[in-house]
């Protein structure tokens, strides 16, 4: 079976913590793609939800499917939001913004109760770094603030080729926030918390890629079926309840 394929599925199993009434939060890239195509499906059947999209590209895909949008401004409070991720660990870390929206993601994960996160088998890691880690930066001084990143990344243990993101016009990627991305091939990040701490003092940059103790759970699927790994930090309240 082709990644395509296993994409689809996470974002089936997804669909089941879907409930009509819900203000959810659609992710951006090929796998949140999967399931913003199946919430249209549902849509049109004549569930009734209504969605903050993390990009202008999953704006658009939604927009077509006559899925209802808002705005974090008119909506500041979400239920769930769905997204995909570029590595995972079995703790629910993540590395995110090889689409390039991770700042949007960011907040949007943020605002909501709880992110539930969508994968195919292959972006399973041990440990966070071998996808290079997006960061954020605004476009003024981009040299000091690489230079800089440089000095805190090493702080954290964390060495490797920083570059800036170019699109595919070859001029440096602009994100929907209007800021350029520094991709990190760090390898492995031994110290996500200390990294993601540093980088937050470069005055520079925005955000980075790493989600840490922000996803509830990533759904799985891949060659050995759907399995859904669940964050350390996550209780399920329903299950205490139940509880004698
Ligand atoms: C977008 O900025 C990213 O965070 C995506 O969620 C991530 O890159 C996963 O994308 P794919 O589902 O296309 O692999």
């Amino acid at each position: 079976m082709a990644n395509d394929d296993y994409k689809r599925q996470a974002a089936e199993r997804a669909l089941n913590y879907v409930e009509p009434g819900m203000k959810l939060g659609l992710g951006t890239g090929s796998t949140a793609a999967q399931f913003v195509a199946l919430l249209g499906e549902k849509v049109k059947a004549g569930l009734d939800v209504v969605c903050v999209p993390t990009s202008e590209a999953t704006a658009a895909q939604a927009r077509a499917l006559g899925i209802k949008l808002t705005t974090l401004d008119d909506c500041p409070d979400l239920d769930l939001v769905i997204d995909g991720t570029d590595e995972f660990t079995n703790d629910a870390m993540l590395i995110k913004g090889g689409g390039g929206a991770l700042l949007r993601e960011k907040i949007v994960a943020a605002a909501s109760s709880r992110l539930i996160i969508i994968a195919d088998a292959s972006k399973r890691v041990e440990t966070l770094g071998k996808f290079p880690l997006p960061v954020e930066v605004v476009r003024f001084g981009l040299r000091s603030t690489k230079d800089m990143i440089i000095e805190v990344a090493a702080g954290a243990g964390c060495v490797g080729d920083i570059v800036l993101r170019l699109g595919p016009d070859k001029q440096p990627f602009v994100t929907d926030e209007g800021n350029n991305i520094f991709d990190c091939a760090f390898e492995a990040i031994d110290e996500p918390d200390s990294l993601d701490m540093m980088l937050k003092m470069v005055p520079g940059v925005v955000e980075n890629g790493l989600f840490l103790g922000m996803a509830e759970r990533v759904i799985v699927a891949g060659p050995d079926g759907i399995e859904e790994v669940e964050s350390p930090d996550y209780t399920d309240f329903d299950d205490l309840e139940e509880a004698p």
